[in-house]
């Protein structure tokens, strides 16, 4: 059947053409359409083994709208959109260009086949926008897709694969003809090969070394608790030398940070593959054939130019934390030799098997790691390169610059320690938060770069409101540092305790005394631990702050930041509140209008 539906005979000659374009923040987006080239390029016609699709992955910085009319409007052709959301209901940065064009007055009908997969997250208001609008402009355009937007939840138990395995498994079936098939019992194909020696043009799939511009090696000179030590919670400040860098940053923006793995797991790995340690250091190379596949960029700034050891692999570019989706029981699957093993891992892979495999790996937040160390007997036989198969990439975290742009010597961020007990009462310390902490020295080397945060700026003249308790008052920190004498400005701070967690307290009583700051600042526990206040009970105790500014020409811009969970909506009800005691009819509508103008901006993690 095509995608609309209709029988087609298809022969050998007729494979398809799949075009996967991705939009991303964090790489989410960018790994699913990995995952869907892969499984794509499993389709083979039945008696000749040749691949039904010829998959691409784009990223839609890199599509234009005549690139998909030139290339894509044929009726072997198909793309798959994967589109995540920031901001509040936003577009990637890298879709931005894209969308622009398609929204365009003059644009031309685009019928392309398609299919789109939002990744978002239902905790938030604008769930998965972008997808959504994607779906319906391109159908407006005359594009054809034979689904309604696959919406991907991370509050899903199995997150994104929850709602995208059944939905990759319709789209196979509308698409791929009926002889071809994908075999489930054989071998995944690996992307990559390990030489020994370098192998000319074929490194990169014949294109140059990639490089990653944006990366780079600065080092850290500041690593200093701020909250109390008798505290439970671990709270950072850290700052990286930035001198002679090429770092740029605006006020609002984050930091990306990649860590090295806990010495403890890197061990582990090597008790589990004690041969690996002695290897002699190998060039990774990408498989040929699949022309979607490269050595992500980052890679060669973080480890440095190929040949690499595996410790170096093992250090910085396996995840050992990660959690396993199903893809890494089939390559087990695949390996396994024992025929109960075998059958305990067919289970995992099957769609009725979802629920256990949840139960088996995210329940527990059960890492890769510790996978491999419980089948420790199938481990062992897998190739070494089928582990770059097995172990996600090390991806780096996001954290909110906390010093403003015009202090150029160094970047600071505010870490909080990342720690937790799983439901098997296993400690499970945050890869990144606690290497960061525990693990990296002072004068040491870290690969970080800047990003663009999805906190706008407010125009020179106008009344800024912050709320951000926690690590939430980071990016204020910057704005407010950077704008001294901008902005009628005013902060609202939660912490737990005066002498616990009072991050930037001082310094921000300081510029009150100066007059260039409203400060409020909420303890949520007195001394014997009982609950006190927090940062939206501030709020619906300042009506005449509010009122002052809605008498006043300037516009109000108002900016929460901090950690997902109840905060955000408790302090947007008290806006509600305190904006209908000043007497604001229709608070709900006013607030709702200032969303739509980017004038109440919300930062969650
Ligand atoms: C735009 C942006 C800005 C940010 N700014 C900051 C900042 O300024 N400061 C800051 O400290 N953080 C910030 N963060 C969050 C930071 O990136 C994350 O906290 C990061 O995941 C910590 O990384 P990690 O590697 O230490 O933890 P990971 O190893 O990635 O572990 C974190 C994961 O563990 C799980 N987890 C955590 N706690 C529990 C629990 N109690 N039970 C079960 N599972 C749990 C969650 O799935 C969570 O995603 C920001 C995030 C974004 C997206
Ligand atoms: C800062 C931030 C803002 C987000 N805003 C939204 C949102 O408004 N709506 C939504 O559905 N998901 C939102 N999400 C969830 C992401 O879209 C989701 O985690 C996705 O998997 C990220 O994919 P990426 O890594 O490809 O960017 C947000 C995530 C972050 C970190």
């Amino acid at each position: 059947m095509d995608a609309a539906g209709s029988a087609s005979v298809t022969t050998e000659s007729s494979s398809a053409d799949l075009l996967i374009a991705f939009g991303t923040t964090t790489g989410t987006a960018r790994d699913v359409a990995h995952r869907i080239a892969r499984e794509a390029y499993s389709f083979t016609f039945e008696n000749s083994y040749t691949h039904y699709f010829r998959p691409r992955v784009l990223s839609m910085k890199e599509i234009s709208v005549n690139y998909l009319i030139s290339n894509w409007v044929n009726k072997n052709a198909m793309v798959i959109f994967v589109v995540s959301t920031t901001g509040q209901g936003e577009f990637p940065d890298d879709t931005k260009e894209l969308w622009r064009e398609l929204c365009g007055k003059s644009v031309p009908a685009v019928p392309i086949r398609f299919a789109a997969i939002g990744l978002g997250d239902s905790f938030y208001e604008m769930y998965n926008y972008p997808a959504k609008k994607l779906q319906n402009r391109l159908k407006q355009l005359s594009a054809t897709s034979p689904f309604e937007v696959c919406l991907c939840d991370d509050q899903h138990d199995c997150g994104y694969a929850g709602a995208l395995n059944p939905y990759l498994e319709r789209c196979w079936r509308a698409w791929v003809p009926e002889n071809c098939t994908t075999n489930p019992d054989s071998v995944p194909v690996a992307r990559y090969n390990l030489v020994n020696i370098p192998v000319p043009g074929l490194q990169f799939n014949n294109q140059p070394r990639p490089t990653c511009d944006k990366l780079e090696q600065r080092m850290m000179i500041r690593n200093e608790r701020v909250t109390d030590f008798d505290n439970f919670e671990d709270t950072r400040l850290i700052a990286f030398d930035t001198t002679n860098s090429n770092l740029n940053f605006q006020a609002g923006d984050v930091l990306q940070v990649f860590a090295d793995n806990f010495p403890d797991n890197v061990q582990n790995f090597f008790k589990l593959y004690p041969q690996l340690r002695d290897q002699p250091p190998f060039y990774l190379v990408s498989v040929r054939s699949m022309r979607w596949v490269s050595i992500p960029a980052e890679l060669f700034e973080l480890c440095g130019p190929q040949p690499w050891t595996w410790e170096t692999v093992a250090t910085k570019i396996f995840d050992f934390q990660s959690i396993p989706g199903v893809y890494a029981f089939q390559i087990l699957r695949s390996f396994a030799t024992d025929p109960l093993i075998k059958e305990k891992f067919d289970e995992y892979c099957r769609p009725e098997g979802l629920d256990d495999l949840y139960n088996y790996t995210n329940g527990p937040r059960r890492t890769i790691l510790e996978v491999l160390l419980d089948f420790r007997n199938t481990a062992v036989l897998v190739p070494p390169n089928y582990l770059f198969e097995l172990i996600p990439f090390m991806r780096p975290r996001a954290f909110s610059i906390a010093s403003p742009p015009c202090e150029t010597q160094h970047i600071e961020i505010l870490v909080a320690v990342v720690e937790y007990t799983t439901n098997l009462k296993t400690r499970r310390r945050g890869t990144c938060s606690h290497w960061l902490a525990e693990y990296c020295q002072i004068g040491q080397k870290v690969g970080v770069f800047c990003e663009k945060g999805s906190l706008r700026p407010p125009p020179n003249d106008a009344h800024v409101i912050m709320i951000g308790p926690g690590t939430g008052v980071a990016p204020f920190r910057s704005m407010i540092k950077q704008n001294l004498d901008k902005w009628d400005k005013h902060l609202f701070f939660g912490c737990r305790n005066k002498n616990i967690d009072f991050n930037f307290g001082q310094e921000f009583n300081e510029m009150v005394e100066k007059g260039q700051l409203g400060f409020y600042h909420a303890v949520s526990r007195d001394s014997a631990g009982r609950k006190l206040e927090y940062v939206q009970d501030l709020i619906v105790k300042q009506p005449n702050l509010f009122s002052s500014m809605m008498v006043s020409p300037l516009p109000i811009y108002i900016y929460v930041c901090g950690r997902a969970g109840q905060m955000p909506k408790d302090v947007r009800a008290a806006m509600q509140t305190v904006f209908s005691k000043i007497g604001i009819n229709a608070a709900k509508h006013v607030i709702n209008g200032m969303i739509e103008q980017g004038r109440y901006q919300v930062l969650m993690y």
